[in-house]
């Protein structure tokens, strides 16, 4: 598929459906992204909104998360599951206010050598926060192309280079960031694991797995 053919109808989708989030351009801080991805990454949207404002009103910078004791942050991680998440933050947001001046750095490699910062958070917080032209590859956007692009229901167990070079491929030169969160918001309201509701979506004509009769996945079943 010519990447070009992705672009126009997804955005234009994305304009129309986007959910109005908190921690998305043009509102959140930077803090408010990173702390949003890490939360985000094992836990709903619905649940998650809560505690991102309770947090962000109780420590709205790295600054004054990392003037608290580590057990505060996982007293108020409330029911997201996986508190080591917030162990996790808290030594991030003390490594930020120690070696970066209290400022979210803003490049990729710089935020993948942060404690608790692995290769999404690092591409989510430089892409959506600062602009930069990274791609972003969680669950959804990895369906969304595993279908669309390979013909293929889900994407493998682990992220591959080859998804990721794929992924890179279809970036915009210009509004990247966009473009992420808007293929992201396509896999989670649209192209769902179960039941994904091709009628709705903008690239249902493009797409190789319908296209293809949606062959159902092959081995294990798999949820993602
Ligand atoms: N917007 C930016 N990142 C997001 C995520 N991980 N989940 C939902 N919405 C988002």
């Amino acid at each position: 598929v010519e990447p070009n053919l992705l672009h126009a109808p997804v955005l234009d989708w994305y304009e129309d459906n986007a959910r109005d989030l908190p921690w998305r351009a043009p509102d959140a801080t930077p803090w408010g992204v990173l702390v949003s991805e890490i939360m985000l990454q094992q836990t709903p949207v619905v649940r998650v909104l809560p505690v991102w404002h309770e947090w962000m009103e109780r420590w709205p910078t790295p600054k004054a998360l990392a003037a608290e004791q580590p057990g505060e942050a996982v007293r108020h991680w409330g029911r997201l599951g996986y508190p080591r998440r917030a162990l996790r933050l808290h030594a991030c947001a003390r490594a930020i206010t120690e070696e970066h001046g209290g400022e979210v750095p803003s490049d990729h490699d710089t935020l993948l050598s942060l404690p608790g910062i692995g290769e999404y958070t690092a591409a989510a917080v430089a892409s959506f926060a600062f602009g930069g032209r990274h791609a972003v590859l969680d669950t959804n956007v990895r369906r969304v192309f595993a279908r669309a692009i390979r013909g293929e229901e889900y994407p493998p167990a682990a992220t591959s280079a080859a998804e990721r070079r794929l992924a890179e491929s279809l970036l915009p030169e210009l509004g990247a960031p966009r473009w992420g969160v808007a293929v992201m918001e396509l896999g989670a309201l649209v192209c769902t694991a179960r039941s994904p509701r091709c009628a709705d979506c903008p690239i249902t004509s493009l797409c190789a797995w319908r296209l293809a009769g949606k062959p159902p996945h092959e081995g294990p079943a798999r949820k993602g």
